[in-house]
């Protein structure tokens, strides 16, 4: 089209569909957001570690983020479905390429989502670091976790030689978990202390928490391990350290 024709029509904002896919825009940016981070946070219950709280700020950043561009798709595809013209494969001559052919809305696009993939493993980096920092914390208590097809066993290695199905933990105190499989790969993960490590047989691999909430919590395999992985959970219990000790020694340990 010739730069007068361009000059006749008017600017792109100023054109009734654009104004409605703008407002659906942000109806539908604001519901997304929303519906999606508070589905997340009530599915998973309140945090009971630090790391688990700020892995939950950060799934509320990510979906804000993340929440316009999943409202702009819905938007343009309301507008187009709810509009009266049906061109089929011959659109009318003065269809709009302005979006597609513009060089600076490319580069401010690729710009944006570079610094935000970048922003995402800084942070990412970050939390994880935080999460592994108590592995190295000699004031934690160690226990040992062996997954077997389908359940959980649990070795309070510095209590004496307590083995038990239950998952006791004092708060407040950091907790360093070895843990390995005695036959398939597992996963052990503690979903609301944000803490989750494959379990592989002949291996023993390591994560640690501080549970900073006393609760009951949920263990869940977070690995597909056969017939009964969908039942292979356990409930974790975070009591007072006095709780605690008086538990341990009913199992036949020393606090
Ligand atoms: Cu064990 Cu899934």
């Amino acid at each position: 089209m010739s730069d007068l024709e361009t000059q006749k029509r008017p600017p792109v904002w100023k054109r009734k569909d654009v104004q409605q896919t703008g407002i659906l825009w942000v109806i539908f940016t604001l519901i997304i957001g929303y519906v999606v981070s508070e589905f997340q946070v009530r599915t998973i219950g309140a945090p009971a570690s630090s790391v688990m709280a700020t892995t939950i700020q950060m799934m509320h950043v990510f979906t804000w983020a993340a929440a316009p561009i999943a409202g702009l798709v819905a938007a343009m595809a309301a507008t187009t479905l709810l509009s009266k013209h049906h061109y089929g494969d011959t659109p009318p001559e003065d269809a709009d390429h302005e979006i597609r052919n513009s060089p600076r809305i490319a580069a401010a696009w690729i710009v944006v989502s570079a610094l935000m993939c970048l922003f995402a493993v800084v942070w990412g980096m970050i939390v994880l670091q935080q999460d592994s920092e108590s592995i190295l914390d000699s004031k934690a208590m160690n226990i040992n976790v062996v997954g077997q097809q389908w359940a959980w066993n649990f070795d309070y290695i510095d209590n004496g030689t307590v083995r038990s199905e239950d998952l006791y933990l004092p708060v407040d105190k950091p907790v360093v978990f070895h843990v390995t499989s005695k036959d398939v790969v597992h996963s052990f993960w503690i979903v609301q202390m944000g803490i989750k490590i494959d379990a592989n047989p002949g291996y023993v691999t390591e994560t640690a928490v501080t549970p900073n909430k006393i609760g009951i919590y949920d263990l869940r395999c977070a690995e597909l391990c056969g017939l009964l992985h969908a039942y292979m959970q356990k409930k974790v219990h975070v009591v007072s350290q006095t709780d605690y000790d008086s538990w341990i020694q009913n199992q036949g340990g020393q606090a």
